[in-house]
């Protein structure tokens, strides 16, 4: 059984999401990013909202409007994703804590380490850049290794072995909760198919709006925390 969305399953609760890419500089005009329009993190922080949630949402670039009632916070690098996600999490006392983390961004896994502060200019003799890689921190994998971290849920896009992959993510991240989809068929989409792993198995929601399988999430969320129908 769907658990089901009402307007006060998470009444009460903050909620921290973070949503689309984000955009990593080659040089003061050029960068490296990942592909998400950020359609599926902003629904999530929407359906919060309704849900009567207090709602964060930090969102790489994107071309959406910020949903009603939601406070967006925007970043570039996975780096400033990373800092402003520690500092929501840090800067709220336990008495106001944040309950919930929603990990729906597209991080870029790697930074350009010798970014360049000026503009890269063609050579003459059409030899190219050369840019050398580094690994940008796991903002999901640290949140959740917190000594009391909010309730973590991670989203994984796969081009194959959704379910053997998704399964392992959910344990290597080590989150309670883990929405897999199959990337190539949801990039730009208003719809989607999800699948929940949790430590119970699998659960498939079916081809919907994005916006809907947001609201079967939030309603998934708050049925594993105890509130609301299971
Ligand atoms: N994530 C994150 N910080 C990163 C990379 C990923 O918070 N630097 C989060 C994503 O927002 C998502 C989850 O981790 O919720 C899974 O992202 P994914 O790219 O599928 O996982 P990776 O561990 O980066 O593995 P892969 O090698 O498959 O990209
Ligand atoms: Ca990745």
């Amino acid at each position: 059984v769907i658990a089901s969305f009402q307007p006060k399953l998470l009444k009460g609760k903050r909620v921290l999401i973070t949503a689309g890419p984000t955009f990593e500089p080659i040089d003061p005009v050029r960068g490296i990013t990942n592909l998400s329009s950020g359609k599926m993190g902003y629904a999530v922080a929407r359906a919060a909202y309704e849900a009567g949630a207090e709602v964060t949402l930090v969102s790489g670039p994107t071309a959406l409007t910020t949903p009603y009632g939601v406070r967006r916070i925007g970043i570039q690098t996975a780096q400033q994703m990373h800092d402003i996600v520690m500092a929501q999490l840090t800067a709220n006392s336990a008495a106001n804590a944040t309950d919930i983390f929603v990990a729906v961004a597209a991080v870029a896994d790697w930074r350009v380490a010798n970014a360049s502060s000026q503009k890269l200019k063609k050579n003459a003799d059409g030899s190219a850049p050369e840019l050398i890689f580094e690994q940008n921190p796991d903002i999901l994998a640290t949140v959740a290794a917190l000594p009391k971290p909010p309730y973590c849920v991670g989203f994984a896009a796969e081009s194959e072995n959704l379910l053997q992959y998704g399964e392992a993510k959910r344990i290597r991240k080590n989150v309670p909760l883990l929405v897999g989809n199959i990337g190539h068929d949801t990039f730009g989409k208003d719809d989607n198919q999800l699948v929940l792993f949790d430590a119970n198995g699998h659960t498939d929601l079916a081809r919907a709006s994005k916006q809907e399988l947001a609201r079967q999430l939030i309603a998934a969320i708050a049925a594993r925390l105890g509130n609301g129908p299971r």
